[in-house]
């Protein structure tokens, strides 16, 4: 199938390498110059595991080609999967100047049939949007061809992305139209060759389902962190709860991880778009917006146990920090807690050591202005000088680091852990102080 891609960001990009690599012929559009210069020239604009094997064979393949030309995509695709950003926009709405754009790019050129499909997170009544967006500008040129709209929201994890694509626990389609599932259909048959994984249904039921999901991960998160700060002030180790609870089938262990917040370029905006579609339609969602409350305060956990380990004096001290990227897997660094984390130690006066070791580069765009904060190339850099470390990612190559030479690098043998990667007692054992979430200091 000719298929065309707009917008080949981590959903773009994944999305086209996984399907051509299934023998469809993949058109990749983005209105970034830059980036498609830099595809073009065999680089992976981001970090993700995987990825690079398959966009290389399948562009050596000559089915994957990436391009800013609208019109030649345009007239690619039979099927036209949108997968531009939809940021927050001021009232915490998901913003669809993008979607729409690129909807209007679809009318402007198209000519003959066409399926468009949304795989962007987008609200309920996008769809119709769309539709609209694609007539008008038919309208303008007095063109007329047929096409339908259809949603079909993507559900892959950054770090884990090319694995939840070739092999996706769901497909939901959100459409009406025989013509467009059918096509769809063919398109996901190469992967879930097991068992049957589409599931149909109507164009807003599928819209609200990806809206759903995420926020019911996000609750379990903001459930959890509530969780560990109350075992902390009353003498229960999270830990140990997580294990009790998670071995009721009815609960499960998975999304059961308390930390310092949840971030990154889904949850934050996703349950905030929710939240405003749900205040819209005159329902507000009571324990969405408690997600969102206990997310935000949860970002600052770790700042203020480092700030009363100081008794609130940080001027003069140098925290090393041991991960930028909002989790592991990643360089996507879009609402990390180490950014609420840096801010709240820049503001009390500390100097940041931090590394990361797949955000450096974003990380050193981000901090570029900033003075007080130095990214390093690896982690035992970071413990150079600083007073002592904090760990906001779980990266494998933190989980068992020596910790010898943590303590005799730290001014203060102290560990921030804020995501439980060790055992209190191995650390304390060690001479370490040892600071997680939910657990005795
Ligand atoms: N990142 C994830 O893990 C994930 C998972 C599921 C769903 N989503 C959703 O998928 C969508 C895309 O997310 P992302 O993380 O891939 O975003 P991204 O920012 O990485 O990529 C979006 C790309 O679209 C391009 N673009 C914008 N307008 C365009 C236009 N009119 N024509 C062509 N290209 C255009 C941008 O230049 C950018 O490269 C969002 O709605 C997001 O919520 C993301």
């Amino acid at each position: 199938m000719n298929v065309t891609i707009i917008g080949t960001g981590y959903v773009g990009l994944v999305t086209g390498a996984c399907l051509a690599d299934a023998g469809n012929h993949v058109f990749c559009l983005d209105l970034d110059e830059g980036k498609i210069a830099r595809l073009n020239r065999g680089e992976i604009p981001i970090f993700e595991p995987g990825l690079e094997a398959i966009v290389k064979r399948n562009e050596a393949a000559g089915r994957l080609r990436f391009s800013t030309d609208v019109a030649a995509s345009v007239a690619h695709g039979e099927l036209q999967l949108i997968a531009v950003g939809t940021p927050p926009g001021e009232d915490g709405s998901a913003d669809l100047q993008h979607v729409v754009a690129a909807a209007r790019s679809i009318g402007r050129y198209m000519d003959g049939y066409k399926v468009v499909a949304t795989k962007s997170t987008v609200p309920v009544g996008t769809a119709d949007k769309v539709k609209q967006a694609i007539i008008e500008e038919q309208k303008k040129r007095h063109a007329g061809s047929d096409f339908t709209v259809v949603s079909n929201p993507e559900f892959l994890k950054e770090g884990a992305a090319v694995e939840d694509f070739m092999r996706p626990d769901r497909i939901i389609i959100g459409a009406e139209d025989a013509r467009a599932i059918a096509m769809l259909r063919s398109l996901y048959a190469p992967f879930q060759r097991n068992r049957e994984r589409i599931i149909v249904m109507s164009v807003r039921s599928a819209e609200l389902t990806k809206y759903a999901a995420n926020a019911m991960l996000a609750t379990r998160i903001s459930f959890m962190n509530e969780i560990a700060n109350l075992a902390e002030a009353i003498g229960a180790d999270i830990e140990e709860v997580r294990r009790g609870i998670g071995s009721d089938p009815r609960i499960g262990y998975q999304f059961l991880y308390p930390g310092v917040g949840f971030g990154g370029s889904c949850f934050p905006k996703d349950v905030k778009a929710l939240q405003r579609t749900a205040q819209d339609a005159g329902r507000p969602l009571r324990v969405v917006n408690a997600v969102e409350e206990v997310n935000e305060a949860q970002k600052h956990v770790l700042g203020f146990k480092i700030r009363d380990r100081f008794a609130n004096e940080l001027r003069g001290k140098c925290i090393a920090l041991w991960g930028l990227a909002f989790k592991a897997n990643t360089d996507d660094m879009r609402e990390a807690p180490s950014l609420a984390l840096i801010d709240d130690l820049v503001a009390a006066g500390a100097k940041v050591r931090a590394y990361d070791p797949a955000a450096a580069a974003e990380a050193k765009k981000l901090f570029a202005q900033s003075a007080a904060v130095t990214i390093v190339p690896n982690a035992m850099e970071a413990l150079a000088s600083a007073d002592v470390l904090a760990i906001v990612t779980e990266w494998q190559e933190f989980r068992s680091p020596d910790f010898a030479a943590i303590k005799k690098a730290l001014k203060t043998p102290a560990i921030f852990d804020g995501r439980n990667l060790y055992d209190p007692a191995t650390l304390r054992a060690q001479g370490l102080e040892y600071y997680p979430i939910g657990r005795k200091s």
